[in-house]
């Protein structure tokens, strides 16, 4: 997982940017402006269906830790139909 993220050179934005599109995935209200091109800058960070496999690993643990158990579960399957949807269109990209 380390080298995708070898793209991110400012990281405190990069944090603020994908806070705020997790706080608004999740239901919150929009806060910024932010435009986000997620399926191009997926594709040239070679994201693919192993990466996202870890990513969603991570992001369970994460959550479980810090959130209710049944609001911890909505938010995953979320999580997971969002992931999803970035892969199909990954692999479009890539004409699979
Ligand atoms: C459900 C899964 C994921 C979602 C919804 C997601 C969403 C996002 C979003 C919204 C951004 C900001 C895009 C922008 O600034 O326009 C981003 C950036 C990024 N994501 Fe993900 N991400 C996911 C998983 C992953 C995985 C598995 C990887 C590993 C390849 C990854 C690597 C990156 C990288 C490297 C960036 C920074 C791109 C850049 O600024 O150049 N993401 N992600």
């Amino acid at each position: 997982m380390a080298k995708p993220f070898s793209s991110v050179d400012d990281w405190p934005n990069h944090k603020d940017r994908i806070a705020h599109f997790w706080w608004v995935a999740l239901g919150g209200q929009p806060q910024k402006s932010y435009r986000y091109d997620p399926v191009g800058k997926h594709f040239s960070a070679a994201f693919n269906a192993e990466l996202l496999e870890d990513w969603k690993q991570l992001f369970r643990t994460v959550i479980s830790s810090h959130i209710k158990a049944d609001l911890d579960e909505k938010w995953f399957s979320r999580v997971e139909m969002i992931g999803e949807n970035l892969l199909t269109q990954n692999d479009r990209l890539m004409g699979k």
